[in-house]
């Protein structure tokens, strides 16, 4: 076999089910492993999509791919030594699309057996970007939102034809709704399946393979659930232990103050969310991750640091990345928020080869600039 699914927890042999989300046995998150190494001379040179790495998805069957040109996405000098990995140039705006475009096209076939509809949970960016693809291999998708979801991924989400529900209260409360309601549709919640984690991978690749296979000293990126720092820290691991890479990168967590559990986690702080969030970091809302027990374990296993940013702060960042040509959203420059706090902490020297994620694009804010 050329990967496996496993269970992060217990020592549950691997699950050959494809549309498991969770350990049959013991109910915790699953893993899929990669047995074979990352080999230069299988990387698809003239297919500029996240399926130039179709070889290392090899769960996904050719004629299955469900693909909108997600990925190589470019990496552009910011100054001498950061660069901006521009994730908002994605088809439906967001990193999320690598995460789609490899869940939908393994899933598609099985799903159409059974019913023929999907069910997601999302603060807005996953929710649009699963839709976007269910509605392009033909599926029907229903996707569960947070009461305040951001105005534009709302409108986003519905105009590629799912059907969109509020549900009021925490984050928790909204992927509880969707898994409830799912049946006799599948649930295929971007948080727990491992699928769409795993297709984050393509995106640690990206990098590597932009800078000619040579590592940066550190990769920053905003965290709230977790699969783009699991999705990145996979990839980095996998070229690595293939000898591509010498070795991984600092992996920098940025949070919210507001929404910063992993941080705490990190600096063995007890975290205390607030009663109410109002951050203008409106896709990070994670205040109790399923899956943070996870990325505390591989962030510590590769020596990742975690960072939390003031509103002050991110809006500060945001403005300065507009004012230099970069419209992400607020979420997006908290990555670059943490950088310059560290830079003016002294905690990262400037002649650090950095790349910062810019995660998400500007027109999903519904800030004003007045
Ligand atoms: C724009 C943007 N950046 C970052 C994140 C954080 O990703 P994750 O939830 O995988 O930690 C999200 C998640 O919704 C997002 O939409
Ligand atoms: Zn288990």
């Amino acid at each position: 076999m050329e990967y496996e699914i496993k269970c992060t927890a217990c020592s549950h042999a691997s699950t050959p089910n494809l549309l498991d989300f969770k350990c049959p046995l013991c109910g915790q998150p699953l893993d899929i492993r990669q047995n074979s190494r990352f080999e230069k001379s299988q990387i698809r040179k003239e297919n500029y999509t996240v399926w130039r790495y179709a070889k290392f998805f090899p769960y996904v069957r050719e004629a299955d791919i469900v693909t909108l040109g997600e990925g190589w996405t470019p990496l552009v000098p910011f100054s001498k030594t950061v660069c901006f990995k521009l994730e908002n140039l994605n088809p439906t705006g967001s990193f999320k699309d690598r995460g789609s475009t490899v869940l939908i096209s393994a899933l598609h076939r099985l799903v159409e057996k059974t019913g023929g509809y999907i069910s997601e949970d999302s603060s807005g960016n996953a929710g649009a970007s699963i839709a976007a693809y269910a509605a392009r291999a033909g599926l029907k998708a229903r996707v569960y939102v947070p009461e305040n979801v951001a105005g534009p991924k709302f409108s986003q989400i519905q105009f590629y034809g799912a059907e969109v529900i509020k549900v009021s209260g925490s984050r928790a409360r909204v992927a509880e709704e969707a898994q409830r309601t799912a049946k006799p549709g599948v649930y295929v919640g971007h948080i727990l399946h491992p699928l769409f984690r795993d297709g984050i991978r393509s995106l640690a690749y990206e990098i590597a393979e932009q800078r000619n296979w040579h590592s940066p000293d550190r990769v920053y990126l905003p965290v709230s659930a977790g699969t783009l720092l699991l999705g990145v820290i996979e990839g980095f691991t996998h070229l690595a232990e293939s000898g591509i890479l010498r070795a991984i990168p600092k992996i920098v967590a940025c949070q919210t103050r507001q929404v910063s559990p992993l941080y705490h986690h990190m600096k063995s702080i007890i975290y205390r969310p607030p009663e109410r969030l109002h951050s203008i970091a409106d896709a990070l809302v994670s205040v109790n991750p399923p899956l943070l027990g996870l990325m505390a374990k591989r962030l510590k296993a590769v020596n990742g640091d975690a960072v939390t940013v003031e509103e002050n702060e991110i809006f500060e960042a945001f403005k300065e990345l507009a004012k230099n040509g970069f419209f992400v959203e607020p979420s997006s420059a908290v990555a670059y928020a943490a950088y310059r706090k560290q830079l003016e902490n002294e905690e990262v020297s400037e002649s650090d080869e950095t790349v910062i994620v810019l995660t998400g694009m500007g027109l999903k804010t519904t800030l004003r600039s007045d």
